[in-house]
């Protein structure tokens, strides 16, 4: 059997870069070792949170909110075994649905792990396929840490996967790394009721974000119960008698300290996953930091092996994942195939939510950059208040000479959804003007866009 383009790994990148090279009339095999197709984001990442983080939040609403609303009595009680059903039918609905999309593209979907003995062949099993073109979409894995022995199994010490598997709902609950893997998923234990102590080395969560949306961000988590232990490394977990004891040691100096949990996250971040697929018989460059070397238009210096997503530099984001894939298979169809990595956002799925894109305001003030800043409080936009969620604000950047919109931070309602209203004006290399002149529907989150963008000229109307 011989294909034009064989993919490995039927991630975000993987599937997506295997629909847009069969579109484009290649002949195409995704290689996947998981029994469902979908990769981290699919069965371990991305929508199982979501799916918890959504079950946990309705149950935040009923406790917290409703009250006053009017919707009085009981408070839902929890089965966890039941939200976690719902979780995994809401992965299999995911997983299902890629399968069918492999099918209607009629993609040959190649089940094990591969390997790459030479370019031109992938083995999958006792089978070698010969290829004209190999995309290595593998992804990430949790990256360790030292001194700190994760086993998903015992569900004591574990990472982002082993976290939505817990047997039962921790009473105290460490996470290590304010990140948004460590925030997201504190979040849906902090909702159901666990004591929720997060241990950061930095000084403010997600590191790199916008300094107004994490120090507003970490207000609004402590008010939601999670606890933060800021500027301290964490050196070692110690698991006794199904508990564990945290070590960390402050920044500035003094003894190390100890916090008891019933469960461990350890959420410091991923690295790149390419095991096994003999990268280095193939002689393929890596860089500095593990992931696969590739030039602009994602070659390996290997003629005929690309690589995208995670495994690649540049952010561990499944949409960056995507883009990057159909973007390779343009190539191999011998068209331009283009990402525009300064027009990626980022989402945290909190509530509230938070979206950013583009530089931040302290970048560009590093790079000596002329900007204006328009921020619009939620505080002043009637739907956030009619549903109860008006804390949070939007932040805009604009080139102060040309209005050009540089970047943006939300933090509050929809933000992951309102950020591409700027993405796209951005990708259209539009003016903060261009948003402030275009007719927003009341009442709409999304009109607080258009009050910072206003924000950035004359002013904001409802400031
Ligand atoms: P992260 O890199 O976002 O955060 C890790 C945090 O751990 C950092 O703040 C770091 O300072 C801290 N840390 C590292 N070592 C430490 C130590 N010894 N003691 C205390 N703190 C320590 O990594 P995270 O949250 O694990 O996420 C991994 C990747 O997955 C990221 O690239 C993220 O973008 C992606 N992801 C994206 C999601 C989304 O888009 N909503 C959801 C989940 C993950």
């Amino acid at each position: 059997m011989s294909y034009d383009v064989i993919i490995i790994g039927a991630g975000p990148g993987g599937y997506v870069s295997a629909v847009r090279c069969a579109q484009l009339g290649l002949k195409t095999a995704i290689v996947e070792g998981r029994d469902t197709l979908g990769g981290t984001c699919l069965n371990v990442g991305c929508i199982p949170s979501k799916a918890l983080l959504h079950a946990t939040h309705q149950l935040h609403e009923a406790e917290h909110n409703f009250a006053k609303m009017g919707l009085k009595g009981k408070s839902p009680s929890v089965d966890w075994n039941q939200m976690k059903s719902y979780k995994d039918e809401v992965i299999g609905q995911n997983t299902g649905g890629i399968e069918f999309l492999m099918k209607k593209n009629k993609i040959d979907w190649l089940k094990g792990w591969a390997s790459i003995p030479a370019a031109g062949q992938v083995k999958v099993g006792d089978d070698t396929y010969a290829t004209k073109n190999i995309v290595i979409a593998s992804g990430s894995v949790p990256s360790s840490l030292p001194g700190v022995a994760v086993d998903n199994d015992k569900g004591i010490v574990v990472d982002s996967t082993g976290a939505l598997e817990l047997p039962k709902i921790p009473k105290k609950m460490v996470v290590i790394g304010a990140g948004v893997i460590g925030l997201e998923l504190g979040s849906v234990y902090a909702r159901l009721g666990a004591e929720v102590t997060v241990v950061e080395y930095m000084d403010a969560v997600c590191p790199g974000m916008d300094k107004d949306v994490q120090r507003a961000f970490k207000k609004i988590l402590e008010k939601q119960g999670l606890s933060f232990v800021m500027g301290a490394a964490v050196q070692g977990v110690e698991t006794k008698g199904g508990k564990a004891k945290v070590s960390y040691q402050p920044k500035k100096g003094g003894d190390a300290e100890v916090i008891d949990a019933d469960v461990v996250l350890v959420a410091t971040g991923r690295k790149p996953y390419a095991e096994g697929l003999g990268l280095d018989t193939l002689g393929i460059k890596l860089t500095e930091r593990g992931q696969i070397a590739t030039d602009a238009k994602w070659a390996t210096n290997v003629p005929g092996v690309y690589a995208i997503g995670d495994v690649i530099e540049g952010p561990m984001l499944a949409h960056k994942a995507e883009d990057e894939g159909m973007a390779v298979a343009d190539v191999i169809a011998g068209k331009h195939g283009h990402v525009n990595y300064g027009v990626i956002p980022g989402v945290v799925y909190t509530t509230p939510e938070v979206a950013t894109v583009g530089a931040t305001e302290d970048a560009l003030k590093a790079e000596g950059r002329n900007i204006k800043v328009g921020k619009f409080s939620f505080m002043g936009n009637g739907r956030a208040k009619a549903v109860g969620q008006a804390d949070g604000f939007v932040k805009l950047i604009a080139d102060k000479e040309t209005d050009r919109v540089l970047g943006a931070a939300i933090i509050g309602p929809a933000a992951g959804d309102m950020i591409h209203e700027i993405c796209v004006a951005m990708e259209f290399g539009a003016s903060a003007e261009d948003i402030a002149l275009t007719c927003h529907a009341h009442p709409t989150y999304s009109e607080a866009v258009r009050e910072a963008a206003l924000a950035c000229g004359d002013g904001a109307i409802h400031a």
